[in-house]
């Protein structure tokens, strides 16, 4: 029995369209059964509906307080009885009882190497800080902003004549189309779970996030 996957999007989509792909050739042993989003004019809206998925709009301009989207929100996804939700490319801030709910078996992805620039805006804040290195983390949701247990971080060195969009397109490219379907499959397949703030990959508590060198062949 495969599992059920649930996708939660606000923009591009472009980590949708890879989990798309993932579940559909076999690499990811889930069902996609909705792509859920907070805007009707999400451009990944188009990517799902083309590929024949259900699509759900919960728009958070339609509710006066957070915790009625928040409410909202969590009524859309429990109804698809998701064994995993992917947040991928979601940009809202999400409170405590609805992550709650689904602790454990909710993932975001992040384009900053946390815990370093949680938030918005990373590929600036990177070139501003000076860092040598960038990447991308996915991490199980927790109350914390941008703060829960990384699974797996993607990273490279930054060059002299990198610019926010030039981070941004390597991030994206080199690093979150590789590890998240990775983080999902493995979740999928029964080789992840959180306990007590620890992230276990089958029988070993991760000391740290795997990386791109633990990354299976047909993620690569
Ligand atoms: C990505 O950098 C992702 O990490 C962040 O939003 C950006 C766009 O994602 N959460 P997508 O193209 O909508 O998947």
């Amino acid at each position: 029995m495969s599992a059920r996957l649930a996708v939660v999007i606000s923009g591009r989509g472009r980590n949708l369209e890879a989990l798309i792909a993932a579940t559909r050739d076999g690499r990811i042993a889930a069902d996609l059964t909705a792509v859920i989003s907070n805007r009707d004019d999400a451009p990944g809206l188009f990517c799902a509906r083309a590929a024949g998925i259900p699509v759900l709009i919960v728009p958070h301009t339609a509710y006066r307080q957070r915790h009625e989207f928040e409410t909202a929100l969590a009524v859309a996804l429990r109804e698809q009885r998701p064994d995993i939700v992917t947040l991928a490319g979601f940009m809202r801030i999400l409170g405590g009882a609805l992550v709650a709910e689904f602790e454990g078996r909710m993932l975001n992805i992040h384009p900053s190497l946390l815990p370093r620039h949680r938030g918005l805006d990373t590929h600036r804040r990177v070139l501003a800080a000076g860092d040598a290195e960038h990447g991308a983390t996915v991490h199980f949701v927790t109350p914390q902003l941008d703060g829960g247990p990384a699974v797996i971080q993607g990273r490279f060195s930054v060059e002299a004549h990198d610019d926010a969009e030039t981070l941004a397109e390597r991030v994206l490219n080199r690093v979150e189309l590789k590890i998240y379907p990775q983080a999902v499959a493995w979740l999928a397949r029964g080789e992840l779970r959180l306990e007590d703030g620890i992230v276990w990959r089958r029988d070993t508590p991760l000391r740290q996030p795997l990386s791109l060198q633990d990354l299976e062949p047909e993620f690569r």
